[in-house]
């Protein structure tokens, strides 16, 4: 699948523009602040339904404006197809495809894409939010399903969150707390949640041979880059030995394979969501909030023997990165059907090696889009085709 066209109205910086593109590598070269990412931004858009950037799409309105329109053109198998989607400030998207009229969840897993961009560091130093929707982005791009399910969970969430808040303040004032009321929840919330459980293992279980190879083709070096689930519904978890011991103790390597292997099952997930929600039921009224659930649950990110969290350099850290994109991207891949690769603004970012390296795996991608602030910062050996971006305008320049 490649996109052949794309045309924006309204969109961030745009007011309108139209750009086409081949099959390979293309690159955006502008100054800082000129509208770059806002291009990337929008194709990645047509693949999650959500920005990179962002959590609101207000800001993806272009100032002024009443609504933005992302519409591509696309060859899938050879066959044409065209993609629109009508983003509002505050109301619900429109969307269509072939020109028909279609719900926008029906884009999803359409154009599928994959994101890399300086910003990403945070997956190995922030807080769990970030890596939890790392996987739900690549969750809902290969099971558009579970994006209904996730926004489900979301109100589950909201309206138990409420039911504790208030059973909560009764506590504390002294009044009689009717726990029952929770029960409904509880089995909505360990239902739903145990299928983004069991989705969030599978992709880790399947990215991770992908994290270790392109771990190593990026850095190069002797340490074993290594992903692993962290449920807050298990309490044997945390008894478990950390997944970087698994290169210190033998018996943790088979204990942890069996435990992720029980957490791909959605059913299981549901049964000891329900236990532990139980477990917790005291703790949860005291403190008014949902403590249990896959909204809190973390990705473990391991070098060799220790996390990578606080103990990765720099340029590890990068390394991590990367070799987490890349595995987004090459699970994404069925086939002849490969996803776009987005790099917006990292070869800067990355020392001569890396770059080098990343390089030369996008040349074997079927699309690709660079973005630049300028010429020098691209690998010399991507060829492909050029834009020259200033605010609100994209021009290409000659073949090279
Ligand atoms: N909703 C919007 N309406 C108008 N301009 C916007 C909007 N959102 C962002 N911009 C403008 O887009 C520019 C940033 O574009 P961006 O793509 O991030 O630049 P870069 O080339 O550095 O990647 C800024 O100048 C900003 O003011
Ligand atoms: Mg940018």
């Amino acid at each position: 699948m490649y996109l052949s066209h794309l045309a924006l109205n309204d969109f961030r910086s745009y007011e309108h523009t139209v750009i086409e593109f081949d099959t390979g590598v293309t690159t955006f070269i502008g100054s800082n602040g000129y509208g770059k990412t806002n291009i990337v931004e929008a194709i990645g858009y047509l693949s999650t339904l959500s920005s990179h950037r962002v959590s609101s799409d207000a800001a993806l309105v272009r100032q002024g404006q009443q609504a933005a329109v992302i519409q591509a053109r696309l060859m899938q198998k050879e066959r044409p197809m065209t993609l629109e989607v009508e983003i509002y400030a505050g109301r619900a998207n429109r969307a269509r495809i072939n020109r028909s009229l279609a719900k926008p969840s029906q884009l999803l897993g359409i154009v599928k894409s994959v994101v890399f961009a300086p910003e990403d560091l945070r997956l190995v130093r922030d807080e769990p939010g970030v890596r939890r929707r790392f996987l739900d982005e690549l969750m809902i791009q290969q099971r558009p399903r579970m994006a209904k399910v996730r926004a489900d969970y979301e109100k589950v969430l909201k309206q138990r969150g409420a039911l504790l808040k208030s059973l909560s303040s009764k506590k504390w004032r002294g009044l009689p707390v009717d726990e029952g009321a929770l029960e409904v929840w509880d089995v909505q919330l360990a239902e739903l949640g145990g299928q983004i459980m069991a989705e969030r293992a599978r992709i880790i279980s399947a990215m991770r041979p992908s994290i270790g190879e392109y771990y190593e083709r990026v850095a190069g070096g002797d340490k074993t880059a290594r992903i692993d689930y962290k449920a807050s519904a298990d309490k044997e978890l945390w008894e478990l030995p950390s997944a970087y011991d698994i290169y210190n103790t033998d018996t943790a390597a088979s204990d942890i394979e069996s435990h992720e292997a029980e957490l791909c099952s959605a059913d299981n997930n549901a049964k000891r969501l329900v236990e532990a929600l139980g477990r917790h039921r005291e703790k949860e009224i005291e403190r008014g909030a949902n403590l249990i659930g896959p909204h809190r649950d973390d990705m473990i990110l391991s070098l060799a023997t220790f996390p990578a969290k606080g103990y990765a350099s720099h340029g590890e850290s990068w390394s991590f990165v990367l070799a987490l994109r890349l595995a987004g991207w090459k699970m994404l891949t069925e086939e002849e059907d490969q996803p776009i690769l987005i790099l917006d603004d990292v070869f800067s970012e990355l020392d001569a090696t890396r770059r080098e390296r990343l390089a030369e795996i996008a040349a074997d991608v079927e699309q690709v889009f660079i973005t630049a602030a300028v010429d020098e910062d691209v690998p010399a050996g991507l060829g492909g085709q050029r834009y020259r971006v200033t605010p609100g305008n994209v021009q290409v320049e000659e073949e090279r």
